[in-house]
C-alpha cells in the first residue's frame, strides 16, 4: 500500500497545475506588477478569460454584466482573490476527467465542493473578512483527496462508502483503518505538492477535527462548519452519506454568532445554482 506522498505523486495528470496559474501567481506576488500585466497573462488563455468574466458578472459577485475586461475584473476582485479564483478554475479543469462510480457521480461530488466553497466564503464575510476567496478555495478543495483515492483504489473506496453507509460511520474513520490515512491527508499533501499556503493545507488536513489545526484552527473550523451545513442542506454528495457531527469547539473558534447562520444558508442557496452551472459547464 502506498503512503500519502507516493499516492499523490503516482497520479501524474494532477501532480502539476496549469502554467497559467503559476504565471498569475508569480505576477501577483510581484509588488511591481499591474492589473494590466495580470490581465494580459490571463487573456492568453481564452477559456480562463471567459470563465473569469462569467464569474465576475454572476451572483457570486453581483456585478451583473458590468465587467467587460479582465483588467477591470482584476482591479475589482483584487489581486490575491483573483489568484484563488484562478486556482479553483484550474483545479476544476485539471480534475474534469474523473468518472462516475456506482456510489458517487462527479456532478454530485463537485456540487458538494462548490457548495462548501460558497458556504466558507459567506461565513468568512460574516466574520468580517474581505479576502474571502481563500476561504472559498479551502471549502472547494477540502474533499479533493477523495478523487485521488478513488482513482488509485476504486474498489476499496466503494467498499469503504458501503461500510460507512451500512454501519452509519464516518468514511474517514474507515479510510484510516484501510489505508492508514484519510482523504483529508491526501488532499492536504496534494496542495503542499502544488506549493500552496500552509493555512490551506492545514484547513484541508483538519476539516474533520479542526481544533487540531493549531494556528490555522480558524480556517479549518470554517471549512468544518461549512461541510456540516452543506451536508444538512443535502447539496451534492461527498462520499459521506450522513451529516457529520458539528464540533462545538470549532463553532466557537469561528467567532460567528448563531444569528448569522440562517442568513448565511439563504445566501448559500442564492449563489449555489449559478456558481455550480459556472464550474460544471
Ligand atoms: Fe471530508
Ligand atoms: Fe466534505
Amino acid at each position: 500500500m502506498d503512503d500519502v506522498k507516493t499516492l499523490v505523486r503516482s497520479v501524474k495528470s494532477i501532480s502539476s497545475l496549469p502554467t497559467v496559474f503559476i504565471k498569475v501567481g508569480e505576477l501577483i506576488e510581484d509588488p511591481e506588477s499591474s492589473a494590466v500585466q495580470v490581465g494580459q497573462v490571463i487573456e492568453n488563455d481564452p477559456a480562463l478569460t471567459s470563465k473569469l468574466l462569467q464569474l465576475a458578472n454572476s451572483a457570486f459577485y453581483g456585478f451583473r454584466g458590468r465587467i467587460e475586461t479582465v483588467t477591470r475584473a482584476v482591479s475589482i476582485i483584487g489581486f490575491k482573490q483573483l489568484k484563488d479564483l484562478v486556482l479553483a478554475i484550474s483545479v476544476r479543469s485539471t480534475f474534469g476527467e474523473f468518472e462516475d462510480n456506482s456510489m458517487l457521480t462527479m456532478k454530485k461530488f463537485w456540487e458538494h465542493c462548490i457548495a462548501s466553497g460558497i458556504a466558507c466564503r459567506v461565513l468568512s464575510v460574516y466574520q468580517g473578512n474581505r479576502a474571502c476567496e481563500s476561504a472559498f478555495v479551502a471549502g472547494f478543495l477540502h474533499d479533493l483527496g477523495r478523487l485521488l483515492l478513488l482513482e488509485r483504489y476504486p474498489e476499496k473506496c466503494l467498499r469503504i462508502y458501503e461500510i460507512a453507509r451500512e454501519e452509519g460511520r464516518a468514511p474517514e474513520e474507515i479510510e484510516r483503518e484501510v489505508f492508514g490515512f484519510t482523504h483529508a491527508d491526501v488532499g492536504s499533501e496534494l496542495v503542499r505538492t502544488w506549493n500552496l499556503p500552509a493555512s490551506l493545507a492545514a484547513a484541508i488536513a483538519f476539516h474533520h477535527c479542526p481544533s487540531q489545526a493549531n494556528e490555522h484552527a480558524k480556517l479549518a473550523s470554517i471549512v468544518h462548519v461549512a461541510d456540516v451545513i452543506v451536508h444538512s442542506c443535502e447539496m451534492g454528495t461527498s462520499g459521506n452519506f450522513r451529516v457529520p457531527a458539528l464540533d462545538k469547539e470549532a463553532w466557537k473558534a469561528t467567532g460567528l454568532k448563531s444569528s448569522a447562520l440562517n442568513p448565511a444558508v439563504l445566501k448559500l442557496h442564492e449563489q449555489f445554482e449559478e456558481t455550480t452551472a459556472f464550474f460544471l459547464n
